[in-house]
């Protein structure tokens, strides 16, 4: 049992702290302190550097954890659990939050917990409705993944669906590009679109077909109408808001197909996808009366230590913690994964 975990990510260009500490009165964990650093770097290249990465969390790691324990008013000696992301991601990243939060753990004899990106994802939700339980669908949709789950109690998952390609949110930043809008895409596609129209009526790949997705036919649809566009300027809007269109569609229509799946009435979104209010207020729509979407506000969406204090929190209370050979691990299998159920028949949604 833990009253205070210090949560740690660095797994791609956010360099996070959160300090999770038990409310007593209604003993649930409470966020007391939050720091997340964006690395802008990234910016001028389009993309995420890992080396500039990983250097950048080398000087940000120790700030950002000092500012994270002051917001909480709680010294490192308060600490009894320290949750870090310990894959997947880039692996010079995690290496510095895993090496780092091995240190501390080691010298104030604390407690040690590795936790996977995408578990953390899935928890996000639960920092703000912590009556939020399963059995629910959870949809992670971010830059480097997205996945449909069957989750019929925490720490038990089954996949039902992933991406036969490009991730979501991979799809946004490259569309980001092809527009002209940086980097990331999302949040700025998300701007763009809400002045423009589904004009283009690009296709929705797979809508019909299982839950598995598909992102780079959609992509290249966008591609050749940037390429025949004659005035790009003028076409922006209604190109940003048809692609998001089509993306949207086509992950609210696998979200149904998940409920319809497990007979199931919540779908967790998470991600960084899942900072688009325009795709939450869309889903809830869509899935009301009958069924209901979870999903945390942005900040805690995007890569963020709460979400991994959170995760971490969990499993500390279930006794599970790791030792000083944890070790950053780029392509981390979910933990709890159990063996697939996977796409059942197509169904017309
Ligand atoms: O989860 P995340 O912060 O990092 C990864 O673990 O990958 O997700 C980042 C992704 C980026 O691809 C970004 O374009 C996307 O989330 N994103 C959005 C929005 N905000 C961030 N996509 C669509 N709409 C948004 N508002
Ligand atoms: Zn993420």
């Amino acid at each position: 049992m833990a009253d205070v975990v210090l949560g740690i990510e660095t797994s791609c260009d956010e360099t996070s702290a959160a300090v999770l500490v038990r409310d007593r009165s209604r003993n649930r964990p409470e966020l007391a302190g939050l720091v997340i650093l964006s690395q802008d770097v990234h910016q001028v290249f389009g993309g995420v550097v890992p080396e500039l990465a990983s250097r950048a969390h080398l000087r940000a790691i120790g700030p950002v954890v000092d500012r994270a324990l002051a917001e909480a008013g709680l010294p490192l000696e308060a600490v009894d659990a320290i949750a870090v992301t310990a894959g997947p991601g880039l692996l010079g990243a995690l290496l510095v939050g895993v090496c780092y939060g091995k240190a501390l753990a080691a010298a104030g004899g604390k407690n040690l917990i590795g936790v996977h990106h995408i578990e953390g994802h899935l928890f996000a939700a639960a920092l703000e409705d912590s009556d939020l339980a399963p059995p629910f669908v959870g949809l992670i949709v971010s830059g480097g993944h997205t996945l449909l789950l069957d989750v019929p109690e925490w720490g038990r998952y089954r996949l039902l669906g992933e991406t036969l390609d490009d991730a979501a949110g991979e799809a946004f930043d490259k569309v980001g590009s092809m527009l002209g809008l940086g980097f990331p895409g999302g949040p700025a596609i998300e701007r763009l679109a809400a002045q423009g129209r589904d004009r283009f009526k690009f296709p929705r790949p797979m809508i019909n077909e299982g839950l598995d997705f598909s992102f780079s036919g959609l992509k290249t649809a966008v591609l050749y109408a940037v390429r025949d566009s004659k005035d790009l300027e003028a076409d922006k809007a209604d190109l940003a808001h048809s692609f998001q269109a089509a993306a949207f569609d086509v992950l609210m229509a696998k979200a149904v197909a998940a409920l319809d799946h497990t007979g199931y009435n919540t779908v967790v979104l998470g991600g960084g996808v899942a900072c688009s209010r325009t795709l939450a207020r869309l889903m809830s729509e869509r899935l009301k009366p009958h069924a209901r979407v979870a999903v945390a506000s942005p900040r805690l969406n995007a890569d963020n230590a709460a979400m991994i204090a959170r995760a971490g929190w969990f499993h500390v209370e279930r006794g599970e913690t790791s030792d000083h050979y944890l070790d950053a691990h780029p392509n981390m299998p979910l933990p709890g994964l159990e063996p697939a159920t996977r796409s059942p028949a197509p169904r017309a949604t």
